[in-house]
């Protein structure tokens, strides 16, 4: 272990070049143009794996992005690991309020800005070098690999089950293993075993059949703007509950332990309000700050369009209004059904005045993984080491689809180990990966694949 930590230190400067090029590509999953984009980050995927001594690599196609798969598995008698993660990316848009452009990664402070430097492209490379440095130095690794990076997380991993259905040979193994959550705050690791589901929708309405001069025509039609904005209000209660009907049944609740824990995390709501800008929280009446992100549902507003809005004035009467709405949801709720709800709730509520149009675009359902298994122990034993202190438990708000589908299918469980941060600006302008955690990753995977079978070992001992 100690010449692998060695190789490590003396490779950073190589490392983070090299990933500075991964993160020169804009692979953008939710935009056309980007197609080519993406083809070529898979392809850099591919070759990487090649390079670091991975064999079997293989680019599969899907009749969206490509799935780049490679595996070692050359040490008969020892677990198994399917690493998961995406290289596809969120738009960078709005891209004048980075403060270095999205797709030229930049060191400021001992952060690496660029999109895709922590989510995920960054915490699947931490997992790569790891895996290079057994395998130049002695050649060998403590278990079998198989990688699994696909190009479609980023809009609901649509293509990827129906490949690990058809897959479930090539992809036997003993755990999964994901990076592509957060700890806790910085300096405080953590394992993730909770994330939410998400159903995303999106809502146009059309009033008159063109645009219309306001003053004309205005006090004759309804606007779709006020009519949407109209729907949208009536979605949440003044207590913060989300008022279509039925969309809470079912959901688990939290347990007395789960909340005592929770309670006594390090957590400042006044802090948080305070790094965010506001002056007050909102949310669902009756519970904590970390227990609404983690353990119940919620629905957001992420855009809303339609009229003018170009610089200075123009008197319209708009002929259309459009938003983009998504629901995150909780174990035992269901994505399929959240959208059927959300779907017959807003027409409902919707007046005769407009014509409505929903459409549901993508979703994923929530997970609870275990946290009595040998791969999340492996995982607190080796986070101690990589980061000298014992990691806490925790869930997350945010939504990685396939992992339910890796339990129903292949009957393998998750290990979420997350090296980003919570403010680490995710899916918004200057997303970065702080070096400590980065470097503090590739320690951590170095000794959880090092340490994994011995874990494994002793959990088959007991049962
Ligand atoms: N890395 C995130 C998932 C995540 C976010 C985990 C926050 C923990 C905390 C992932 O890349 C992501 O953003 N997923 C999407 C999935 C969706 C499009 C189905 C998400 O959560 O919005
Ligand atoms: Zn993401």
């Amino acid at each position: 272990m100690q010449s692998l930590l060695s190789y490590v230190e003396s490779n950073k400067d190589r490392y983070l070049s090299e990933l500075k090029g991964l993160l020169a590509i804009p692979s953008v999953s939710t935009n056309p143009e980007n197609s080519e984009d993406i083809r070529r980050c898979a392809g850099w995927m591919a070759d990487h794996m090649k390079t670091i001594g991975l064999q079997n690599v293989e680019i599969f196609p899907t009749p969206g992005h490509p799935i780049v798969y490679g595996d070692w598995l050359k040490a008969p008698g020892k677990p198994t690991v399917l690493l998961y993660g995406h290289y596809d990316v969120q738009p960078p848009e709005p891209l004048d309020l980075w403060t270095s452009p999205p797709f030229e990664a930049t060191i400021r402070d001992g952060n690496l800005f660029a999109r895709g430097a922590s989510d995920d492209k960054g915490q699947v490379f931490i997992h790569l070098k790891s895996l290079e440095a057994y395998l130049r130095n002695g050649g060998d690794l403590p278990i079998n690999i198989k990688l699994l990076i696909e190009g479609e997380e980023e809009i609901g991993s649509d293509n990827l089950e129906a490949f690990v259905r058809e897959k479930k040979e090539l992809l036997k193994s003993d755990l999964v293993l994901i990076s592509d959550s957060s700890m806790f705050a910085k300096g405080v690791p953590s394992i993730c075993y909770g994330l939410r589901g998400l159903a995303y929708m999106q809502i146009d309405l059309v009033g008159p059949n063109k645009d219309l001069h306001s003053g004309s025509f205005g006090g004759t039609v309804h606007n779709p703007i006020q009519a949407l904005s109209e729907i949208i209000a009536q979605l949440h209660d003044r207590n913060g509950k989300v008022t279509i009907p039925g969309f809470y049944t079912g959901v688990l609740p939290l347990t007395k332990k789960e909340r005592n824990a929770y309670k006594k995390l390090p957590w400042s709501d006044r802090k948080y309000a305070k790094e965010l800008g506001v002056e007050k929280l909102y949310g669902e009446k009756g519970f904590t700050t970390l227990e609404r992100v983690w353990a119940r549902p919620t629905l957001e507003c992420n855009g809303i369009w339609g009229g003018f809005t170009g610089e200075g004035a123009k008197t319209v009467l708009p002929s259309k209004a459009s938003a983009k709405i998504s629901m995150r949801l909780v174990p035992n709720q269901s994505s399929a059904k959240a959208a059927k709800l959300f779907e017959k709730h807003v027409r409902k509520i919707a007046p005769k005045s407009v014509k409505v149009t929903i459409r549901n675009l993508h979703g994923g359902e929530p997970a609870i993984t275990p946290i009595d298994g040998p791969g999340v122990q492996a995982a607190v034993s080796a986070l101690e080491k990589g980061f000298g202190k014992k990691p806490l438990y925790q869930r997350e708000g945010g939504s990685i689809p396939i992992v339910v589908q890796f339990k129903e299918l292949l009957g393998i469980d998750t290990v979420l180990l997350g090296f980003g941060l919570p403010d680490e600006n995710a899916h918004a302008p200057d997303e970065f990966i702080n070096l400590d955690n980065f470097f503090g990753g590739i320690r951590t995977s170095l000794h959880f694949f090092n340490e994994l079978p011995h874990f494994i070992k002793a959990h088959g001992k007991k049962r």
